[in-house]
């Protein structure tokens, strides 16, 4: 089998008390796996561990095969840019702009192209021109995932991704992601404490009372 594109090891961290400890996580290509657990219990955090955001107290974090913490500042950016996605539990949208407007920003960045059929999918493609601010909460949600996905990276970390959606909006979105993964061959890591919306993945890990298990 080939190489994961995430392997994390040993990972710790904490903020004013212990949030984890000794985290092992492996995430290979086509596979989809959710972490579940409770509000506060660090599911984020891990999460930002995972996509470079946090650097954790312990523990290695390798992404496609290479230790992230000896990595150059720039060679972290290029993987941000080009090769990871990641669906924030608050989503950042420029609010002024159109729903368009803020995917091109997006895709211009990452030099890849607008992908009609995901936007057609995810049921927003009559509003792309439509300012932020006018949408609702859930179109805002389908739109900043629209905008991952049309980066095309190679791993999508989501965090809550279905969290202001209705069941069935939610399982649409469920299905954008998985099919997704199934017809690129990167891998999802679902932050979630939906056990129904975790279910849909390949595997489910849960993190409490301090361990990820
Ligand atoms: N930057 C930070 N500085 C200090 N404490 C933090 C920081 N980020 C998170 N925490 C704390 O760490 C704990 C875990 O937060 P985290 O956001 O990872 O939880 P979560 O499992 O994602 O919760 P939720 O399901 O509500 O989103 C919380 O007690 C939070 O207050
Ligand atoms: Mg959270």
């Amino acid at each position: 089998m080939s190489q994961p594109l995430l392997e994390a090891s040993s990972i710790s961290h904490s903020f004013d008390t212990l949030l984890f400890s000794n985290v092992h996580l492996a995430l290979n290509a086509f596979q989809s796996t959710a972490i579940i657990g409770r509000s506060g219990s660090g599911k984020s955090t891990l999460l930002h561990i995972f996509s470079t955001f946090i650097k954790p107290d312990e523990g290695s974090v390798k992404l496609f095969g290479k230790e992230l913490y000896t990595q150059s500042d720039a060679a972290i950016e290029a993987l941000r840019r080009y090769e990871i996605g990641i669906i924030f539990q608050f989503h950042y949208l420029f609010k002024g702009m159109s729903a368009m407007d803020n995917i091109e920003v997006a895709t211009m960045l990452s030099g890849e192209k607008i992908d009609e059929a995901i936007l057609e999918k995810l049921e927003i493609k009559e509003l792309m021109h439509q300012k932020i601010g006018e949408l609702s909460g859930g179109q805002q949600q389908r739109v900043s995932i629209a905008r991952v996905l049309s980066k095309k990276p190679r791993i999508i970390f989501a965090d809550e991704p279905t969290g202001n959606l209705d069941k069935e909006t939610a399982s649409l979105v469920m299905d954008v992601l998985l099919d997704y993964i199934k017809e690129t061959g990167a891998g999802l890591l679902l932050v979630t404490h939906d056990e129904q919306m975790a279910g849909l993945c390949d595997t489910v890990y849960r993190l409490k009372d301090k361990v990820l298990a």
